[in-house]
């Protein structure tokens, strides 16, 4: 008995220690911060039935706070390790373009394994709320987490990247003086360089400094962002088009092995990592209400 005690214990630990790594090391996507900011300001552009879906989906700890579980998707990536697949896509080398048929599969081929597919699945699954009350086959609280983190995933320019640097994931850059590889200049670095300079290190200050482009600068774009053609309630394929455009504009522009990043490429890429986090917000509202103005 006290054997098969220790062996438990060990396998927690063991089980913890890969989370915590999970959660520190293999991060596909924006990082904490850069999810937390697109749910925030995509909840507050809710209509009522998607704020009351919303509040009826999430967890009662998260105490309906969407941005408080909007990086849940990097978290499970061990507990559901065929969903590490569905955060990012990888495209032909040096190509600068995307397309659904041709890109969107995971290592072994699965057609429709990438973050477009996923985004698509996951909104088909969240049009089935409130239709068959008593017995639903998908767990529509993971359905609403998947979606919201993907559809921030999806606007990451490097989560459209090249297939043999996996998005940048092997190219090594200093940040400033740092160690670290470009993808995670894109998921993280920008947006913590960006709150620690110009918002006080307030994450806050940030979110409203987008607001306030929603409305100001932006607001002549903003229904273009919303919109899908062809009526469709979400269309992930246009967001990973403009993705792979910007990773080439400015991501890999001019980064080669071995650069040290500094002021000229922060200052020079943080208006597009800006207008990307305010799109991914505005498009995560437009799409939650169109699902749940539907059902
Ligand atoms: C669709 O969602 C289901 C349920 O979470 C999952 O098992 C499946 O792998 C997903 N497929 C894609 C392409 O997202
Ligand atoms: C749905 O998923 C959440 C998060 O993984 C889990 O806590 C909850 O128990 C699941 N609900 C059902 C009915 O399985
Ligand atoms: C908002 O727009 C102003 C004016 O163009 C710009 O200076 C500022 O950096 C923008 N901020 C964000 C967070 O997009
Ligand atoms: C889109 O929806 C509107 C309103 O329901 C309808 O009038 C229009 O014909 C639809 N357009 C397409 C391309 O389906
Ligand atoms: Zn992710």
């Amino acid at each position: 008995m006290e054997k098969k005690c220790v062996i438990q214990q060990g396998t927690i630990i063991i089980i913890i220690i890969i989370e915590l790594f999970s959660f520190l090391g293999f991060c596909h996507g924006w990082g904490v911060d850069g999810h937390l900011i697109i749910c925030q300001i995509a909840q507050a552009h809710l209509n009522n039935a998607a704020a009351d879906a919303v509040r009826d989906l999430l967890p009662a700890y998260a105490e309906n706070d969407l941005s408080s579980l909007c990086s849940w998707a990097d978290h499970v990536k061990f507990r559901y390790p065929w969903s590490s697949a569905l955060h990012y896509i990888n495209t032909p080398d040096d190509l600068c373009t995307y397309s659904y048929d041709r890109d969107c599969k995971d290592d072994s081929g699965e057609a429709g394994r990438c973050v477009s597919g996923a985004i698509k699945n996951y909104t088909s699954q969240l049009l089935t709320y409130g239709k068959s009350a008593t017995q639903n086959q998908y767990n529509l609280t993971e359905a609403l987490l998947f979606l919201s983190h993907f559809i921030g995933d999806v606007h990451q320019p490097l989560h459209v990247g090249f297939t043999s640097d996996e998005g940048g994931n092997t190219i090594d850059v200093h940040w400033y003086s740092r160690k670290t590889v470009l993808h995670h200049v894109w998921d993280d670095n920008i947006i913590e360089t960006a709150e620690e300079q110009f918002y006080d290190s307030n994450v806050a200050e940030f979110v409203d400094a987008i607001n306030q482009n929603i409305t100001g600068k932006w607001s002549n774009q903003v229904k273009e962002w919303e919109d899908c053609s062809d009526n469709k309630t979400t269309c992930p394929d246009k967001c990973a088009s403009e993705s792979i455009t910007a990773a080439c504009d400015w991501a890999y522009k001019d980064v080669t092995e071995g650069s040290v990043l500094k002021d000229e490429y922060f200052l020079s890429r943080l208006p597009a990592v800006n207008l990307r986090l305010g799109q991914a917000a505005v498009r995560l509202a437009a799409t939650l209400n169109r699902v749940f103005r539907q059902s």
